[in-house]
């Protein structure tokens, strides 16, 4: 008696675990995209030029998975979604090296056309001058710019692998350019720059054989929140992301490894 009463409690339980494996499951597997329609995944998508990229890309039928640090705080983006099937947001800090992986194992099955590199982070004016140089932003900065962009890119290897277009794009800068250094000043960001510059180009290389091209691309001194209050002429998000838009369609094996403009012309290195 005692005993089947345990065999039916064990069955209840073993019933209740997979009923909590398989709902896990479900909220765990990725949505199902438009066959039709290529697919970018943008990072930092919440604000600034991530976000006008992921309104760009959304504009031309893409299906976009727009990657922030906080969707419950991303408006803009949860408006853009919430007017566009085709646009899924996930959370994605890109120094978390297990939220990437867990990402990229939730997208497995899904072909990536265009994988897009675009957080970023200064470290500040005043972290970045000589005599007062603080080297834990150095820290932080490398993480954002440098290696994680890398990291994103070696764990959707095989996505982007298997799927039409084969693109890795990242938003470097004009200030990782060495030919271009004038003044003494963002010593950690433009070292980040350089950094993801050369780390790309290698892998541009590398990937030359598996037709995977590798993209670096500046999209223009940009009105966001990372040159509030500079005065200097600036252009809107949505210009360059229009443009960049236009260079990441162009963009194909004659170009990787290359360093372009927002208007396609190359970036002395
Ligand atoms: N604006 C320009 O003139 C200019 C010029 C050359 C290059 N760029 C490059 O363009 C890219 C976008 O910059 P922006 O001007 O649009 O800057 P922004 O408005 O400051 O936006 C930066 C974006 O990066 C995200 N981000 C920062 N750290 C992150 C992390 N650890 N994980 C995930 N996301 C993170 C931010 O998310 P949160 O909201 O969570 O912080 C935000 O979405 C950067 O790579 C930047 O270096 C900009």
């Amino acid at each position: 008696m005692v005993m089947s009463k345990l065999v039916r409690i064990s069955h209840a339980l073993l019933i209740a675990a997979l009923l909590v494996v398989s709902a896990g499951a479900s909220v765990n597997a990725a949505p199902a995209f438009d066959s039709d329609a290529p697919v970018v995944l943008i990072t930092g998508s919440n604000r600034g030029i991530g976000l006008a990229l992921a309104r760009q890309f959304a504009s031309e039928g893409w299906n976009v998975i727009a990657t922030c640090r906080k969707p419950g705080k991303a408006r803009d983006l949860q408006d853009l979604a919430a007017a566009n099937p085709r646009v899924i947001i996930e959370q994605l800090d890109v120094t978390d090296a297990v939220g990437i992986q867990a990402l990229a194992e939730r997208y497995a099955d899904t072909p990536i056309d265009v994988l897009l590199n675009n957080a970023g982070i200064s470290g500040g004016m005043k972290n970045e001058t000589l005599g007062a140089l603080n080297f834990e932003t150095f820290d932080r900065v490398m993480a954002v710019n440098a290696i994680a962009p890398v990291r994103i890119a070696e764990a959707f290897l095989e996505q982007v692998a298997a799927s039409e277009q084969k693109k890795i794009m990242n938003i470097s800068s004009s200030e990782g350019s060495v030919a271009s250094v004038r003044g003494g000043r963002l010593y950690f960001y433009r070292s980040s720059k350089r950094a993801l510059n050369m780390m790309m180009n290698t892998m541009a290389k590398e990937l030359a054989d598996r037709e995977i091209v590798v993209g670096l691309l500046n999209p223009g001194f940009v009105d966001t929140d990372m040159t509030r209050g500079v005065a200097f002429q600036k252009l809107s998000p949505e210009q360059s992301a229009r443009d960049l838009y236009q260079v990441i369609i162009g963009f194909d094996e004659t170009t990787s490894g290359q360093f372009l403009n927002y208007d396609g012309e190359p970036i002395p290195w």
